[in-house]
């Protein structure tokens, strides 16, 4: 079953200005229930918008979005966060940095369940509690914790957990370990790869780590200049070199160059 659906999305910034932009430039993408899909893509070519107009933080020029049977197209994005869970590189985003873990995640999963974290979800509590300690980010005796003494590292883990407690049709990264150190980001890379797999989530990820984009996930797909380029996945993604996909990346990137060229020219 497909559960997104992206169809013709199209999107200009500042229309009519000097700095008009074409941000989408009719993306079609089919995702189906249970994919995780890695998204590349270079500075600018439209990766966060892609994501911004799925969780309706704009109207769209053209386009329709269905999530699972639902058209959502001209749903406000209040509407839709109950169904989409998404993390940010900033990890001080999209949570109340004055209450403690355990009242963020309550927080979080009230929002969407209507029900009582602490009644309902204790099984679910248990299972969170479990995964912070194996993290062995010192999370495990921190539920009562205020997020804002989190460490970055500790604040995308727990926020992952947030964005995952209720379990989201789905959940969209963007660059959610971007910001942390080497070691700190596996350690959030692992537990998202396990959350995803565990909960069976449709997830979408944003990522300039060519080698956990081709790694991590079962899809890949490559952004340029508000395109959709490359879209791969299966026993063609499981033969690819990481050297095959830099190879694809400066193609996308080198065609643009070459038509300034012939422009200038
Ligand atoms: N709210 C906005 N107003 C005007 N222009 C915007 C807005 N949001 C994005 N853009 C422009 O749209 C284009 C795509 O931006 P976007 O943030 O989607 O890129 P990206 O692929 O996420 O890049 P990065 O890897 O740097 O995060 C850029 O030229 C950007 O300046
Ligand atoms: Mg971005």
């Amino acid at each position: 079953m497909s559960s997104l659906r992206l169809i013709g999305l199209k999107k200009t910034f500042e229309r009519g200005t000097p700095n008009e932009k074409l941000a989408l430039d009719n993306v079609n993408l089919e995702v189906e229930d249970g994919d995780f899909i890695t998204v590349l893509g270079s500075n600018g070519a439209g990766k966060s918008t892609l994501f911004n107009a799925i969780l309706g933080k704009f109207r769209l020029d053209r386009g329709r979005i269905l999530l699972g049977e639902e058209d959502i197209t001209r749903q406000r994005d209040f509407e839709r966060a109950y169904k989409i869970g998404c993390l940010y590189q900033n990890p001080l985003r999209g949570t109340a940095p004055n209450m403690t873990i355990e009242e963020n995640l309550a927080l979080a999963y009230t929002r969407r369940a209507s029900k009582s974290f602490f009644a309902v979800n204790r099984r679910d509590s248990a299972y969170f509690r479990e995964l912070l300690a194996e993290l062995n980010l010192g999370l495990e005796d921190r539920m009562k914790t205020r997020m804002g003494q989190l460490s970055g590292g500790q604040r995308q883990a727990a926020s992952l957990l947030m964005a995952t407690i209720a379990r989201p049709e789905l959940l969209l990264l963007d660059e959610h370990t971007a910001a942390l150190d080497p070691a700190t980001a596996e350690k959030v890379q692992a537990l998202t790869e396990r959350i995803v797999a565990e909960r069976r989530l449709t997830c979408l990820m944003i990522t300039h780590n060519m080698q956990a984009a081709l790694t991590l996930g079962t899809r890949t797909i490559m952004m340029h200049g508000g395109r959709i380029v490359y879209d791969v996945k299966g026993e063609e993604r499981a033969s690819l070199t990481l050297r095959d996909l830099m190879d694809r990346f400066r193609a996308a990137a080198g065609e643009e160059l070459d038509n300034d060229r012939m422009l200038l020219g």
